[in-house]
């Protein structure tokens, strides 16, 4: 894996503002997120104790410590409230390393789009500031919304798998596959990107 060119800390677009994770976004990861059965429905299935999200959120913060670049807060730019996590993450897959694209959304939040969001703005950061050649997603294949998400930022499924003991299917997109789909004139267009 190439060395990471340069770090993106706090951004926004055109409806969130992102923060990198830290201590104090426990709270509302655990009420919004890892402690709504909706949310961890296609998560593993099971909400996660106050010990396990804390561990998680342990994990999230050693990761930016380690490599300069993880997984994001978002918020809601119109009134701050609290949208959903998502970002970057490296894994060992079958003996690779890879880095793996994440979001988890808010239940009040899902159908407006602001997953696809969120996932185009942290592509854009892994090829465009990290400098990445490949990142992974990954879903359970019952998680249809999760798989358009995919669809919609690019992604083309590779193979069926196992993550967590569990049934996934594994998508991925490169670098020139990112650059042919989202052109630097299409995404001054939208907005939706990262401005630092
Ligand atoms: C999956 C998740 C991130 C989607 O968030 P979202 O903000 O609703 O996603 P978006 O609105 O950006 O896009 C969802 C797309 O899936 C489509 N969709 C929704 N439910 C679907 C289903 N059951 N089957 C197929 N497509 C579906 C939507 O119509 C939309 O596509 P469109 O824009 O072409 O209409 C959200 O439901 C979530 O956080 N779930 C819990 C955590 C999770 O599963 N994360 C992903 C783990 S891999």
């Amino acid at each position: 894996m190439r060395p990471v060119h340069q770090s993106v800390s706090s951004f926004e677009t055109k409806r969130l503002c992102a923060e990198p994770l830290a201590a104090h976004h426990l709270a509302a990861l655990r009420a919004k997120l890892y402690e709504d059965p909706r949310v961890m429905a296609t998560l593993g299935g099971r909400v996660l104790s106050e010990v396990e999200t804390g561990a998680m959120l342990a994990r999230g913060l050693e990761h930016w410590e380690r490599h300069g670049f993880g997984t994001y807060v978002f918020f809601a730019r119109e009134d701050g409230r609290f949208v959903g996590r998502g970002g970057l993450h490296r894994y060992l897959l079958e003996g690779e390393e890879e880095v793996g694209l994440l979001y988890h959304l808010a239940a009040a939040e899902w159908g407006r789009g602001l997953a696809s969001k969120i996932a185009e703005a942290c592509l854009r950061v892994g090829f465009e500031v990290l400098g990445l050649r490949s990142i992974m997603s990954w879903t359970q294949p019952q998680n249809g919304a999760s798989r358009r998400v995919m669809e919609k930022c690019g992604l083309s499924f590779e193979r069926e798998g196992e993550f967590a003991g569990l049934p996934h299917l594994f998508f991925r997109i490169s670098e020139p596959q990112w650059r042919a789909r989202f052109s630097p004139s299409a995404a001054e267009q939208s907005r939706d990107v990262p401005r630092r």
